[in-house]
């Protein structure tokens, strides 16, 4: 490792032990575009996603019907009790000449598994607050994939252009300093961080809703970081989950093959060439009261007394075929997005 990776991994390190924070690899599951959260029973789903966590996941997962630690045989989550599902669309590079080609992805530093998110479940400054972990059934979204402006970006989504891989110099907490809402213009070294951060606070009764965000709120006043208190419709206060995502542009830096007239050549697999279409699915599926231990007991980073760990090798192992079956641009140029007729933009 070179000194200034260190000195990256450093202030990272730093950061997690001030917040109490869990913060793991989970490696990829599956490519699919299918959805059990916004269109269940949907094959396939309008636009294409990028999957970690337990093999149970699904077309359709009915709460009381499926039970994902009992349902899945395995995870691509280093926490082998973590069977939930944690997704994103995927990011394609659309070059000169107008065909597509998926951007890959890969491990954050200090994570041993290839690929996939980093998840992060966060307690918060407040060391004496009780955090209540998800029930059964549990779901949720945040952002909107329709999205076209900037403001209505929630806090807590964003995009870091990092200058190379190891990160250095580290950009701060996440959506701070020079982070944006909107896909990085430059060329970026070391590829980008995208940042995805529900809210932390729970009505305490519903395990889902119609937009599947109003059982969810932010805090009343200040931030979940500060210790901000949730508000008296939502007074219950979760583990703030968060996923960081490396989509490795680098193989996509050459601007010549850039579209002429400067626009961005980057798309969400939902068309969005602006980043403000930035969005992320969870669906809860710890076994038992894995979770609840893990935040009573405080754990940090990848590693935790508490919970059980398998080796990366299992969690990189444990992988699922396409359900809905399609060339998603890996190794060839596609003409057209998955699912997407035309360019919408
Ligand atoms: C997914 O759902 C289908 C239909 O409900 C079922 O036949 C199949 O076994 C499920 N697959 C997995 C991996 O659970
Ligand atoms: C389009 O451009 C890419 C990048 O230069 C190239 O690799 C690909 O072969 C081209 N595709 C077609 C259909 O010309």
């Amino acid at each position: 490792m070179q000194l200034k990776a260190i000195f990256a991994a450093l202030a990272a390190a730093q950061y997690a032990t001030a917040q109490e924070l869990m913060r793991f690899g989970c490696s990829q599951l599956t490519i699919d575009r299918i959805d059990p959260l916004v269109n269940p029973d949907s094959l396939p789903s309008p636009h294409l996603h990028q999957v970690i966590g337990g093999n149970s996941f699904n077309v359709s997962m009915t709460p009381g019907k499926l039970d994902p630690p009992a349902a899945s045989s395995c995870t691509s989550c280093t926490y082998s009790e973590d069977f939930s599902n944690y997704w994103t669309a995927n990011v394609y590079f659309r070059a000169r000449n107008g065909s597509f080609k998926r951007v890959p992805q890969v491990a954050n530093l200090g994570l041993g598994v290839q690929g996939g998110m980093t998840v992060y479940y966060i307690r918060g400054y407040q060391a004496s607050a009780k955090v209540t972990a998800f029930p059964p059934g549990f779901r949720m979204l945040v952002g909107d994939p329709a999205n076209k402006e900037a403001s209505k970006v929630p806090s807590g989504l964003c995009y870091r252009c990092e200058a190379n891989m190891q990160q250095s110099p580290f950009g701060g907490a996440p959506c701070t300093g020079s982070d944006t809402k909107y896909f990085p213009k430059a060329a970026c070294g070391g590829g980008w961080r995208v940042t995805v951060t529900f809210p932390s606070c729970w009505d305490g009764k519903n395990t889902d809703s119609p937009d599947h965000k109003s059982h969810i709120a932010y805090p009343a006043s200040g931030t979940f970081e500060s210790g901000g208190s949730c508000p008296k419709t939502h007074p219950v206060k979760i583990p703030q989950v968060m996923y960081e995502i490396m989509f490795d542009t680098r193989q996509f830096n050459n601007k010549a093959d850039w579209p002429a007239d400067g626009s961005q050549p980057f798309h969400w697999s939902t068309g969005d060439n602006t980043g403000y279409g930035i969005h992320g699915d969870y669906l809860f599926g710890w076994k038992g009261d894995a979770l609840q231990k893990a935040m009573d007991t405080k754990c940090s980073g990848d590693n935790c007394k508490a919970l059980q760990r398998q080796a990366d090798t299992k969690a990189v192992a444990c992988t699922k075929g396409q359900t809905a079956r399609e060339d998603i641009g890996t190794e060839k140029w596609l003409s057209v997005l998955p699912g997407q007729n035309s360019m919408p933009m």
